[in-house]
């Protein structure tokens, strides 16, 4: 049973919430993670003059997606930084390339599930993973998203993202604020819970 895990970070903010879904997913039994990224867009003189190059070379050592890998797997967690409250360009553009598998509905049926990251507390993470869920709902996944039932984020003692929608951590104006423990442990229960159903999905 394989999970994909795909994601797009310019400064490594969903890149470590990727691994920590990932570690999530292997504590079931049986179930793979492969962790992706979604192509580039950007010229590099922007992503050098958005003083990401160091944080992009740090991400390399991890494949490119295919949309066809998306075909192969079982569930996939989606990862996007927060862009204006809405996913980034990069995931938009590797999403509008997979008109050929809606057609064929190729995905139909797959769990589908969402994580993201934002500037700050209130930039509109839960917009990103609602509007993100429009597009998996078309394509037919079954949408899975962090419930309750994952505790850390019923505290109020510490700023924190997470939300029923999906895990999330907050960065920072100048992303200078990396994954609390709160946040990747939300990151890993949905990893886990995805697993888990796609598991019983899969029989
Ligand atoms: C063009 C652009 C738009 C952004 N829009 C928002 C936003 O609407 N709300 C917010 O809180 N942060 C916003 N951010 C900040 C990013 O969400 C933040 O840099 C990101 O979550 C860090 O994760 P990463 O290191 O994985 O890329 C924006 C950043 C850029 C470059």
């Amino acid at each position: 049973m394989k999970v994909l895990i795909v994601y797009y970070s310019t400064y490594g903010h969903v890149q470590r919430m990727a691994e920590a879904v990932a570690e999530g997913v292997r504590e079931v039994d049986g179930a793979e993670a492969v962790l992706r990224r979604v192509p580039e867009t950007l010229p590099d003189d922007v992503i050098a003059k958005m003083g990401a190059v160091e944080a992009q070379q740090a991400m390399a050592h991890v494949p490119i997606c295919t949309v066809e890998e998306l075909a192969e797997a079982d569930a996939v967690v989606f990862g996007t930084p927060t862009r204006f409250g809405n996913m980034c360009g990069q995931m938009r553009q590797f999403l509008d390339a997979t008109g050929q598998l809606w057609a064929q509905g190729a995905l139909v049926g797959k769990v589908g599930s969402v994580f993201t990251s934002s500037a700050t507390q209130h930039g509109g993470q839960e917009s990103t993973i609602l509007s993100f869920h429009i597009t998996l709902l078309h394509h037919g996944f079954v949408l899975v998203g962090l419930p309750y039932a994952f505790q850390g984020q019923m505290g109020i003692d510490e700023i924190t993202g997470g939300s029923p929608y999906g895990a999330s951590t907050i960065a920072g104006g100048s992303g200078e604020r990396m994954p609390s423990e709160n946040e990747l442990d939300g990151a890993r229960f949905q990893g886990k819970h995805v697993a888990e159903i796609a598991k019983k999905l899969v029989g």
